[in-house]
């Protein structure tokens, strides 16, 4: 397996290049069942997950043809309606084709998504909103069996605001007869460009990116061409990198309106940013304040920037507070900042974590995509020499992660699998 070997203690700087937004890509992708003729999906980031999703929907007799970013699938006729257990478990995500397939073909076989590092990522909201639409569901062997007539419209609260919940009710409902209502639907920037998606496919949409979500069933859907949103944790991500390492930085072809609660937790940190356009400029101080953060749903801090604002208040000023409210587990990346010398004390889903002057390198293990990068931007910042193994879990989010901050100057490359890690850090 690859490992990404990193020298720290260098301020980053320069202009990083943010790719298209993987939870926007997926989504997009599996929607493309629910109609006829082709659909072009450009700035579609090259990460695994989405190599998963096309094997999905190749699998399923769908013609995918990948070119770079740009991704182009028909779906005329279906081999099979089943997404098999030995794909499902490699990305959760797959369970977006259920809502299509169901509102298209009538039926769907879709293996349960088991749990993973960061939780038990149970899938029972989407499950009790398509039954709300009509769909008759039986779970076995691990399996979940769908079946429908043609959807009805209706209404649905959702417990809490799930993203692919949102999005795999909003795709089934496309296709119903009549009118549903999404309530406490989530408000992510991905949901919203689903929905232009399905909207630029005939689908009659309102209120994606708001709570509630209405949508008018259609006969059918047609083809249509889509340049996916820039991924905004992929940007926050390089923001946290030059914020660690006492960089100045510029994050290109970002939406700066989609980032505001990393943006203002940065400031509060003491890191300067001039948003643009469609960049944000951060130029950091030598060393940042301890800041408390809270995860919440959009446009809430992001769970998915937990670990990198935890890895920068490793090395912060004072003592910060980081409350996971989302998950249950999502602090599987405190023992392997530990092992770097951070100072975190871990009661339910409350991190206590007193700054320190310098974290050291260390081997230490990813486990999840986002607790990986948390990992790099502490080995950014470390002293010495971080080796990082299991990156396949980064190879899912992140798009040439080594090569985007190598272009900041960061001292960190990628080495083959195989390779010995004495050896690895000899040269590094
Ligand atoms: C999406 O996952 C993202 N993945 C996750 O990003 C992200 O962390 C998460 O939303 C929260 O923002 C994609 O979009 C592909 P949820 P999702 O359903 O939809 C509970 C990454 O790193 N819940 O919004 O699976 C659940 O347990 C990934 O890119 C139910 O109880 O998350 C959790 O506590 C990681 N029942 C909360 O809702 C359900 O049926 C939010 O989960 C569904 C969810």
């Amino acid at each position: 397996m690859d490992r990404i070997v990193i020298t720290g203690g260098k301020p980053l700087r320069g202009e990083v290049r943010v790719s298209g937004a993987k939870n926007a890509a997926l989504p997009i992708l599996a929607s493309t069942i629910l109609g006829g003729g082709e659909c072009v999906i450009t700035n579609v980031p090259r990460v695994v997950d989405v190599v998963t999703m096309s094997k999905l929907l190749d699998l399923l007799g769908a013609s995918v043809r990948t070119e770079g970013s740009q991704v182009a699938v028909s779906v005329e006729r279906l081999r099979s309606t089943e997404a098999p257990y030995e794909l499902v478990k490699t990305m959760r995500a797959s369970v977006l084709v259920l809502g299509p397939l169901l509102a298209r073909w009538g039926e769907a076989t879709v293996s349960l998504p088991g749990g993973c590092a960061i939780g038990t990522r149970p899938v029972n909201l989407h499950l009790a909103g398509l039954a709300r639409l009509g769909a008759e569901l039986t779970l076995e062997h691990g399996y979940i069996r769908a079946k429908a007539g043609r959807l009805r419209g209706a209404r649905i609260c959702l417990d809490t605001p799930t993203v692919t919940g949102t999005e795999n009710l909003m795709m089934a409902a496309c296709l119903a007869d009549g009118t549903t209502v999404i309530e406490n639907a989530a408000k992510e920037p991905e949901v919203a460009d689903l929905a232009a998606f399905l909207a630029k496919r005939g689908g009659r949409i309102a209120g994606a990116g708001s709570d509630v979500i209405t949508v008018e069933g259609v006969q059918a859907l047609h083809g249509a061409d889509h340049e996916v949103i820039p991924d905004r944790i992929e940007a926050g991500t390089y923001l946290a990198a030059g914020a660690m390492t006492g960089g100045d930085i510029c994050v290109e072809g970002c939406l700066p309106w989609h980032m505001e609660a990393v943006v203002m937790k940065l400031r509060e940190a003491g890191a300067e940013l001039v948003e643009g356009k469609e960049s944000i400029r951060l130029k950091a101080p030598r060393r940042l304040r301890g800041v408390d953060v809270k995860t919440f749903a959009y446009p809430g801090f992001p769970t998915d920037m937990q670990a990198q604002m935890m890895a920068l208040m490793c090395v912060a000023q004072g003592t910060s507070m980081i409350t996971e409210t989302v998950f249950e587990s999502r602090f599987i990346h405190v023992p392997e900042l530990r092992r770097m010398g951070a100072d975190i004390k871990v009661e339910g889903n409350h991190a206590v974590v007193n700054g320190i002057e310098k974290m050291t390198g260390a081997p230490v293990m990813a486990s999840d995509l986002r607790a990986s990068a948390g990992l790099i931007l502490a080995g950014l910042a470390a002293e010495g020499d971080t080796v990082i193994s299991r990156v396949y879990h980064l190879d899912r989010g992140y798009e040439r992660i080594e090569e985007k901050l190598g272009g900041l100057g960061a001292m960190i490359r990628r080495v083959k699998g195989g390779t010995g890690v004495a050896a690895a850090g000899r040269r590094a």
